[in-house]
């Protein structure tokens, strides 16, 4: 086990309407978070895992963390003001043996210990990777009100976490990032932008990332079907 994951869980809960941190929030009566860590404490793929936070968030992520039975160490870092900075800030608080890495956002609560596994193995043979779905929709480009373009949607996926990343690579293309200024939503953006290779791997229809109360509602199912 030589994998390392980092969970960006820095955000809010504004699109869920929440007060507070939407990975705070029940499901199933268990805080979001928790659903996320325990999938990834189940894979043993994962010897290390690093949550990205907010400092107001600690207490309750802290209480979360001792919730849970496991001998893998699980860190708090300060999360950043982007999902991308709070990855930029996991990325150099990796311990200094990590060669691979995972990034895994805390709201895909219902990924699979599986697809970590699958992930990590794929990873060994690759020096980025994104799990992502075939697009099931017909995709249309928009200016304001008016269709401009059809793609082709045998070309088109929809990009998920976990990501995965040889550890120096990834550094790099976060450095260059900040040197160039690029703001980006996900991390294999930022090798795209670098002019490297990300490849494929398949993720799961059913991990969904949790943002509005719609999908607390649909997690909700996908969890109670899984019992
Ligand atoms: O808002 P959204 O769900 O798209 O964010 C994706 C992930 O990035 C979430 O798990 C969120 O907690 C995390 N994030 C972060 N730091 C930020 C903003 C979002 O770690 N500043």
């Amino acid at each position: 086990m030589t994998c390392h994951l980092l969970i960006p869980a820095a955000g809010s809960g504004k699109r869920m309407g929440a007060a507070c941190n939407k990975l705070l929030l029940p499901l199933l009566g268990e805080p979001i978070l928790q659903w996320t860590l325990k999938a990834a404490i189940a894979s043993d793929a994962i010897a290390w895992i690093g949550v990205m936070a907010q400092p107001h968030d600690y207490p309750d992520f802290q209480k979360i963390f001792n919730s849970l039975i496991t001998d893998k160490p699980i860190r708090l870092i300060q999360g950043g003001a982007t999902r991308q900075i709070s990855v930029f800030n996991g990325l150099n608080a990796l311990p200094t043996d990590s060669d691979r890495v995972l990034i895994h956002d805390g709201a895909r609560c219902l990924v699979t210990p599986d697809l970590f596994d699958r992930c990590d193995r794929a990873l060994q043979k690759m020096q980025g990777f994104i799990a992502a779905v075939p697009v099931k929709d017909t995709i249309k480009v928009v200016n304001g009100d008016m269709v401009t373009d059809t793609l082709n949607r045998d070309q088109l996926w929809a990009a998920q976490t976990p990501q995965g990343f040889q550890v120096d690579i990834l550094k790099n293309a976060h450095q260059t990032a900040v040197e160039q200024g690029w703001e980006v939503t996900d991390d294999a953006a930022l090798l795209e932008n670098v002019g490297l290779a990300v490849q494929i791997v398949m993720g799961e229809e059913t991990n969904i990332k949790v943002t509005t109360p719609q999908d607390l509602a649909i997690a909700e199912f996908i969890l109670q079907q899984r019992k």
